[in-house]
């Protein structure tokens, strides 16, 4: 067994070359520089030796390959550095394509990006048929697209439409949806791997012909039709100037596609120049901080308290969630979902159905497998008694918004838990503090804000207030790592981080609404600065009854003017999509869509409509960073874009700021705060920021 840094070579007396890759000090396989150029020296070795056959697999349980090493795109200082590091990823899976004996990737759990590339230039793919494996290429979400060779090889393999679909999308599939693609030769159990790449080697299967329409679809006539539609499908999620890479993607192929060496050598220029534009780097950003999201729920700090005996661990197994409406029943489901035994607890039978029914449906979208579906469905109880709290090792309330309520509600459960078991509340709007002062333990009350829909809102605010115990905090954030979802610590402070801020950008286009500019003016405003759904859309979508709610509790404690146009719309039923009409309508016939064309020249629209909105939304992010209602300013850029969706290429609120000028944009709310008023009061702080 030769000795590299990297990786693991062994030849067994069948003179079969195992490769494991294991990427030293990390717990993640990344195509990092050092370890390409120990790869090229592995492969001038296996050439001279000229094994039977190649496995490639990992020696990580995490998975396969991850990508290229995200790390090193940040320290690309210039196209000639960018296109460097692309040739030799390229180079080396070249060389392994060139291989004169059989290759095989042998692959369990994730498989992605430059992993993906890499097992796209072995002669053969196997990987584990199980619920981590997943295989894709999602570099746009990167800003960037494929380099190493996948945009060159994936729809030759498997057909111009499923390829660029899974490029453009940045969508990972399973191990039987990639079979079925033509991605993966074999899709096999675990324990059947090893055995599976042997055979392979010694009696390289016979390869199924590309069905001749998916062949067709490559063809130079076809290409520039396909290419047509494909921009337009992009063109509806991702306007070019902001998202610059899919449209990239389909323009190489479009020209390209099928000359393998030009499409390489366009891959190399194309990724080059976009890894280095204002897009790739911000969402390179995004990536990291996200990274920092998860890390927060990795450990935990030392307890003042002995909470939990075996410190460093705090095992979640069982989950209870009091509270069957929309939130408590979607967390409950969500819960269960990722693998918990979770009861549910409601008053009502008919509540508690309606929460199954839910999730039932939840599962059949994201499961498929009945048999996976019953699975999840056994382990989410509806729990009318409540017999659930003295085992679980989360409580989660969820009830209504009334303090004396959930006080009471505290007391009952506070001597049933267990010792060390979270107690936790989804309050959206009251101060923990008061909540707390009816537990014997004040300070083992923490918030966990899950935003609407959680099966799809990442984003969970931990909140804490004085006195609520740092490993509590901690806790917290593991139990919303182990569900999936990332945590943010914030304050207890009215509207916490996202509430908060989101609220005076919806509030302002209320307004610009009473005015008199027509809501799809307000909403094409704000998606032309890059936010995924206009503000008026957004809250005729989570409700008009709710913003108005949020609204007031802000107005009690903040300067926060709630607009008479919300209150008149809400006391009329007006209250959203949920109504069937709020600012927009909501026909029965168009399935939740609203009745809406496109904005046209003869619209009214203010020249600074969106500054209006943004700039109330950035006014706010600057006060709750000087008040320290999150830790720092990375932390407050990521809450914000998982949380509201704020234009994640624009890497956002306060990087926004910086990168625009915080003088140019404080020039501004000056102009606004003189002819608009007190709403627009810049905030203290932006003289520091400048
Ligand atoms: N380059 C460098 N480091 C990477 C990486 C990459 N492509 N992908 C993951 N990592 C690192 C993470 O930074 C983290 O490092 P840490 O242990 O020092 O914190 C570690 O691998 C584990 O990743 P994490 O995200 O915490 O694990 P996860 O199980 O939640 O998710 C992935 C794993 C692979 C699904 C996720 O990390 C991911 O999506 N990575 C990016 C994939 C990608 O975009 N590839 C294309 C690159 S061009």
């Amino acid at each position: 067994m030769a000795n590299y840094k990297h990786f693991q070579l062994e030849t067994d007396a069948q003179n079969i070359a195992w490769l494991s890759i294991d990427k030293a000090d990390a717990s993640t396989n990344a195509l990092s520089r050092e370890l390409v150029e120990e790869l090229e020296s592995i492969l001038d070795e296996l050439e001279s030796e000229r094994p039977k056959g190649l496995v490639i697999r990992s020696a990580k349980p995490s998975g396969f390959v991850a990508g290229a090493d995200i790390k090193e795109f940040t320290a690309i200082e210039n196209e000639a550095q960018a296109r460097e590091l692309i040739r030799r990823g390229q180079g080396v899976i070249n060389r392994i394509e060139r291989l004169r004996f059989t290759t095989v990737a042998l692959i369990h759990g994730f498989c992605l990006g430059g992993g993906l590339e890499l097992a796209l230039g072995c002669d053969y793919r196997i990987a584990e048929d199980g619920p981590k494996t997943r295989l894709g290429l999602p570099e746009v979400k990167l800003g960037i697209h494929p380099g190493f060779g996948g945009a060159a090889r994936l729809p030759q393999l498997i057909g111009a439409p499923a390829a660029m679909d899974m490029m453009l999308t940045g969508r990972s599939v399973s191990a039987s949806a990639a079979k079925r693609l033509g991605l993966l030769d074999f899709a096999v159990p675990d324990r059947h791997l090893e055995t599976a790449a042997r055979s392979v080697v010694q009696k390289p299967p016979h390869k199924k012909p590309l069905a001749w329409w998916k062949k067709l679809s490559n063809h130079p006539l076809v290409r520039p039709l396909l290419a047509k539609y494909l921009t337009k499908q992009v063109a509806a999620k991702a306007p070019r100037k902001h998202y610059p890479a899919p449209y990239a993607l389909i323009d190489l192929w479009a020209k390209h596609g099928g000359n393998k060496k030009a499409m390489l050598q366009g891959e190399e220029h194309s990724v080059a120049r976009l890894v280095l534009g204002d897009t790739a780097q911000n969402l390179i950003r995004v990536f990291f901080l996200q990274e920092r999201l998860k890390s927060l729920g990795a450990s935990r700090s030392v307890s003042s308290s002995e909470r939990n005996a075996s410190a460093g661990t705090f095992d979640i197994q069982r989950v209870h969630v009091i509270g069957g409406g929309v939130m408590g029943g979607d967390i409950a489901a969500w819960c269960a979902l990722r693998g918990l035994q979770v009861t549910v607890q409601d008053r009502q039978e008919a509540t508690l159905a309606r929460v199954i029914q839910r999730a039932a449906k939840l599962y059949k979208k994201k499961l498929k497998k009945p048999r996976l579906v019953q699975e999840a469905l056994d382990r989410l109880m509806p729990d009318i008694h409540g017999l659930g709290v003295a085992r679980a090792d989360v409580v989660i309330e969820a009830i209504f918004e009334d303090v004396e309520a959930k006080q009471n509600l505290y007391q009952e459960i506070e001597p049933q838990m267990k010792p060390g078991a979270l107690l936790a509340t989804n309050t959206s709007s009251i101060p923990l503090e008061v909540l707390s002062t009816c537990l014997a333990e004040p300070s083992r009350l923490v918030g966990v804000h899950f935003f609407n829909p959680v099966a799809m809102m990442q984003l969970v605010e931990i909140v804490n207030a004085p006195n609520t115990d740092p490993a509590v905090v901690d806790e917290a954030a593991m139990f919303t790592r182990r569900i999936d979802r990332l945590p943010l610590p914030v304050t207890s402070t009215p509207g916490f981080l996202v509430n908060r801020i989101l609220m005076p950008y919806l509030l302002e286009a209320v307004v610009l609404e009473s005015e008199g500019v027509s809501p799809k003016v307000i909403d094409q405003a704000a998606l032309d600065f890059g936010m995924p759904m206009g503000p008026i859309t957004l809250a005729d979508t989570v409700g008009l009854d709710i913003c108005l709610a949020v609204a007031e509790t802000l107005a009690r404690s903040m300067d926060v003017e709630v607009p008479a146009r919300l209150r008149s719309l809400v006391e009329s039923g007006r209250v959203g999509k949920k109504s069937g009409e709020g600012f927009y309508r909501y026909p029965a016939t168009k399935k939740g869509k609203p009745e809406m064309s496109k904005p046209g020249r003869g619209d009214y629209r203010p020249a600074d409509i969106q500054d209006r909105m943004i700039l109330r939304m950035l006014n706010e992010a600057v006060a709750c960073l000087r008040e320290g209602v999150v830790a720092d300013s990375d932390l407050l850029d990521v809450g914000i874009i998982f949380g509201t969706g704020f234009a994640p290429f624009r890497g956002g609120p306060m990087h926004y700021i910086e990168t625009t000028g915080a003088d140019v944009l404080l020039e501004k709310m000056r102009t606004m705060h003189k002819k608009y008023g007190e709403r627009f009061a810049p905030d203290e702080s932006w003289q520091q920021l400048g």
